[in-house]
């Protein structure tokens, strides 16, 4: 029998080749594989508090009540798990973010992460790894690699079982500076986004045949510790994503000035040999890939150069773990 309660705590991963597009919307199995890099910063901490007397699930995000989608969103992954573990308890879901919800910085991949340990903690479910990656794939995609520190590959695969996250060995030593440029909800969400691009961009085929060669080239690259040729396709690889979103109907344009400014000058300041490249998600804020032995000096540089922005400093980050209580 299971405690009937667990908190988990998971950290963020920001991808450096991009998940974007699902074949099978019901079972999340992405078009193509992805690789990302788990931050040491912006846990979520989700506790699952069993309620055999509730009629429903009640859901907690950072103090306030959720309802519609973001509620529904948690109680069908809840009856996921219940269906697994052959329980029917409602449970009250308490979740806090460290970092801006709904703002591109994945909080849906550490608060799926979380909730996936945390649910099947509190619902008795003894999974491993991989199907716990299996698990957090079902409420979010990117969930699937918050399972891992560090660098995390998600393999693509054909079917529920055969798609899931692992880790990925590197010695190269990665850091990444965010900047925070809004930290307001997006106007529209990832998913609504990556539907609407693979139902209507003409861009989005050459993505989904150019996009496992890039995940190949990355991962020969951190095999091979080469951290320009791993910068390189990273910023390549979000411009391509970014790209594909560009010539959707209507287009998602999830770019602000500050976001091009931020652009820039990663460039100009990777011409003046820092080791630093820019990659963004589902919304405007940009997220720079460097070396750690550069990191102070591109953060002092963002901050000297960009108006209003806040930056989190972060390195590779832990794996999602269960907290003893
Ligand atoms: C741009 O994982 O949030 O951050 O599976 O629909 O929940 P759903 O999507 P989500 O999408 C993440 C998209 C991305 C790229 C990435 O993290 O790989």
């Amino acid at each position: 029998m299971s405690a009937g309660t667990a908190t988990a705590v998971a950290h963020p991963n920001i991808a450096l080749v991009k998940y974007w597009g699902k074949r099978d919307e019901d079972l999340v199995l992405p078009v193509t594989g992805s690789l990302s890099l788990t931050l040491d910063t912006g846990a979520t901490r989700t506790t699952v508090d069993l309620d055999p007397a509730a009629a429903q699930d009640t859901v907690e995000l950072d103090g306030a009540t959720s309802t519609g989608v973001p509620h529904e969103r948690v109680a069908t992954f809840l009856d996921l798990v219940r269906e697994r573990a052959g329980r029917t308890e409602r449970a009250r879901v308490t979740t806090v973010n460290t970092v801006p919800t709904g703002a591109g910085l994945a909080s849906s991949a550490s608060g799926f992460a979380a909730l996936a340990l945390a649910a099947a903690g509190a619902y008795g479910l003894e999974l491993d790894e991989r199907d716990l990656s299996r698990l957090a794939r079902r409420g979010s995609g990117s969930a699937s690699r918050s399972v891992f520190g560090g660098l995390a590959v998600w393999h693509a695969g054909h079917d529920d079982a055969s798609s899931f996250a692992e880790p990925v060995a590197t010695d190269l030593g990665l850091g990444m500076v965010v900047v925070v440029l809004t930290g307001e909800q997006k106007a529209v969400s990832s998913r609504v986004a990556m539907r609407r691009t693979v139902d209507t961009s003409p861009f989005y085929p050459a993505w989904a045949r150019q996009n496992p060669q890039d995940l190949a080239d990355a991962l020969a690259a951190v095999r091979a510790g080469d951290l320009a040729r791993l910068g390189e396709i990273t910023e390549n690889n979000a411009l391509r994503m970014h790209a594909t979103m560009l010539g959707a109907v209507p287009p998602v344009v999830y770019w602000s000035a500050g976001t091009l400014t931020v652009l820039h000058l990663v460039q100009a300041l990777r011409r003046d040999g820092l080791e630093a490249w820019a990659t963004m998600d589902a919304g405007p804020n940009v997220k720079v890939l460097c070396s750690l032995r550069h990191r102070a000096a591109l953060a002092q540089a963002l901050a000297d150069q960009v108006d209003g922005a806040r930056l989190l400093v972060a390195g590779a980050g832990p794996a999602a773990r269960l907290e003893t209580p």
